[in-house]
């Protein structure tokens, strides 16, 4: 499918898909949106909530790094040491990264972005200190892990053209992956996925959005 590069509200860009009219951010800011919805909802929540010094995170959708690359920055600035995992079916090309310019934004030398696309798929690869990253080739469907982790970013296109990742069953496997006290975070707000969180246990929450989007979800296990 035809992709192009375009340039969101906050000067990040990000990847669109015109047959699709969707893209891996908003429009509004890809930055502000990822820093919103995962790193401050979902991984400082539950740093802060729980006083921890280390933590496990995954995500669903590696895409163009950039969750990966804003945790690794939050390890660092935070001194919390956190194993990342990240799934991803379609790895993006070295020409689609170069693209990217996340690190120009941030105006953050912390963390090389390009090496977080350099590590192998399914090696585990320690970036510095605080931050450990494996990516993993596998589909979101049949993805399942013996690992428990603390927070999960669910980052998968919106369910307007990939409804069959916002089903019961996927993230019933995200509850079965979550620690006690896990944390699960997504950028939307979809009453059936509030739903069925709520029927596999989760005490679901519907919080602010990020700029451009009234509400997101939020999730923890008990
Ligand atoms: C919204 S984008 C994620 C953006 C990413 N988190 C980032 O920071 O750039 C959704 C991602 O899910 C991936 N994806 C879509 N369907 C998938 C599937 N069935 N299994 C695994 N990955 C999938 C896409 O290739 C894309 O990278």
């Amino acid at each position: 499918m035809k992709k192009q590069i375009i340039t969101t509200a906050d000067g990040s860009k990000t990847i669109h898909f015109p047959e699709w009219n969707e893209s891996y951010h908003s429009k509004h800011g890809a930055i502000q949106e990822a820093q919103h919805v995962y790193i401050k909802s979902g991984l400082d929540f539950r740093c802060k909530r729980h006083q921890s010094s280390s933590l496990s995170v995954l995500e669903f959708g590696f895409g163009t790094g950039l969750n990966a690359y804003l945790t690794a920055i939050y390890a660092k600035e935070n001194q919390v040491k956190i194993t990342y995992h990240s799934v991803e079916k379609f790895p993006l090309s070295q020409q689609e990264i170069s693209d990217f310019n996340f690190d120009k934004i941030l105006k953050t030398k912390q963390i090389d972005f390009n090496k977080l696309h350099e590590t192998e798929w399914e090696s585990p690869l320690k970036i510095n200190d605080s931050f450990q990253l494996k990516k993993i080739l596998a589909d979101f469907q049949s993805f399942t892990s013996k690992d428990k982790y603390d927070v999960i970013f669910f980052d998968a296109f919106g369910s307007r053209v990939q409804p069959e990742l916002w089903v019961k069953p996927i993230l019933q496997n995200c509850y079965d992956m979550l620690s006690k006290h896990g944390v699960w975070v997504t950028y939307s707000c979809k009453g059936s996925v509030r739903r069925d969180l709520e029927d596999i246990g989760f005490k679901v929450e519907k919080i602010a959005g990020p700029p451009g989007k009234r509400e997101m979800l939020r999730a923890i296990k008990f």
